[in-house]
């Protein structure tokens, strides 16, 4: 397989540098805002002052059905932090972040439920010293702007250990794991796990009305369109209509089975621990993980329906090991066609 060679680039050309510190900052959410997000929801909300950037929960993106404890969601905000992250570095300055900085709560439970709803910030990120972007850092820079959620199947070859395993540093470079199923017995159990937990979220009336508000009703802006998997715009507006209808909806399951049961990579990635500050990690490991195997060609999907039914995710613990708290599934492949791009709304900023 090839690997698309990294491109060093000159500090980005058009970053504002003579420009306000505000300024700057603004030009760099800009990269932060094109992060992956469960359903396209965008669930983040940036405030700009005292020369740093504040990363909320924006609480009107939130998923009930999908997603009721906001795991995801904060895992949504990371994977924009890693995002911020980069950008800052590729234009040569260490970005210095404080996780929860706000804290100003004797009691720590409160302080943390302040976060999920929006109330404190999860970060803040400010400018540090100069530096020289490291060869790695460009290389996930500029699989930022080519970086797609890959529905599709993926081409039938082997995807090269040496790859799988950069991706498994990546992950620990953030503090968590991603562990590579290659057991045929550990892939298909995960396969049987996938499928159950997709026919009991889909028995669910609420989950499917969250689906359809999602999918079928992608806005420019936001949600998934319909041509992100591979759908007609027949089909799209069919599954709005069907897909809140038990049973009838088209079923987009079934075509993605025999996609899934070919996948030449199954991960897992996981904790050590299951609360905010792990979910904000996952994220920043899961878009660390996802912008790596973009600048070798690879694609991923997601698979976690059995990490979201709570009963089936204590079996994909046991398949980790039980110390492991799994986050998300992915599907990795190389990569045949370019996915559409999803749309994104404009820099969401909190008005206080
Ligand atoms: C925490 C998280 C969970 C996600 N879960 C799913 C999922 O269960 N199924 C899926 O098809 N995509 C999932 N996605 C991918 C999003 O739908 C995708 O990032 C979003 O539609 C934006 O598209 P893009 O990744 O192509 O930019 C998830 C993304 C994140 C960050």
């Amino acid at each position: 397989m090839t690997h698309r060679s990294p491109t060093p680039s000159p500090p980005h050309p058009s970053f504002p540098r003579q420009a306000a510190v505000e300024e700057q900052l603004m030009f760099l959410l800009g990269y932060a805002v094109m992060a992956p997000s469960g359903h396209n929801t965008q669930p983040w909300q940036f405030s700009v002052h005292d020369a740093s950037v504040w990363l909320y929960v924006d609480p009107a993106r939130t998923l009930p059905a999908l997603d009721p404890g906001g795991r995801e969601r904060i895992m949504s905000c990371g994977a924009a932090l890693f995002h911020f992250r980069i950008a800052m570095r590729h234009v040569g300055i260490t970005p210095e972040v404080e996780w929860f900085p706000d804290r100003d709560e004797e009691d720590a439970a409160v302080h943390m439920q302040d976060v999920e709803k929006g109330r404190k910030a999860l970060a803040r990120i400010s400018m540090g010293s100069p530096m020289e972007p490291t060869l790695a850092d460009e290389t996930l820079f500029s699989a930022i702007q080519r970086r797609r959620t890959h529905r599709e199947a993926f081409e039938d070859a082997t995807v090269p250990t040496s790859d799988l395993n950069q991706l498994e540093d990546a992950a620990a470079s953030e503090g968590a794991n991603l562990e590579v199923l290659s057991d045929a017995d550990q892939r298909s159990r995960l396969l049987d796990l996938a499928i159950r937990a997709n026919e009991d979220m889909l028995a669910d009336a609420d989950v499917r009305r969250e689906l359809a508000e999602w999918t079928a009703s992608a806005s420019d802006d936001a949600g998934v369109p319909g041509s992100t998997r591979g759908w007609s715009r027949w089909q799209t507006l069919s599954a709005g209509w069907l897909q809140a209808l038990p049973g009838l909806g088209p079923d987009p399951w079934h075509r993605e089975t025999a996609t899934i049961r070919n996948a030449p990579v199954l991960a897992v990635l996981t904790t050590t621990d299951d609360n905010v500050a792990a979910w904000l990690r996952a994220g920043q490991a899961l878009d660390h993980v996802l912008l790596r195997a973009t600048s070798y060609g690879l694609g991923a999907s997601f698979l976690n329906q059995p990490v979201k039914v709570s009963r089936l995710r204590q079996d994909v613990r046991s398949l980790c090991g039980d110390d492991a708290w799994p986050q998300i599934v992915l599907r990795m492949g190389v990569a045949t066609t370019q996915a559409p791009r999803s749309g994104r709304r404009p820099i969401p900023i909190r008005k206080d």
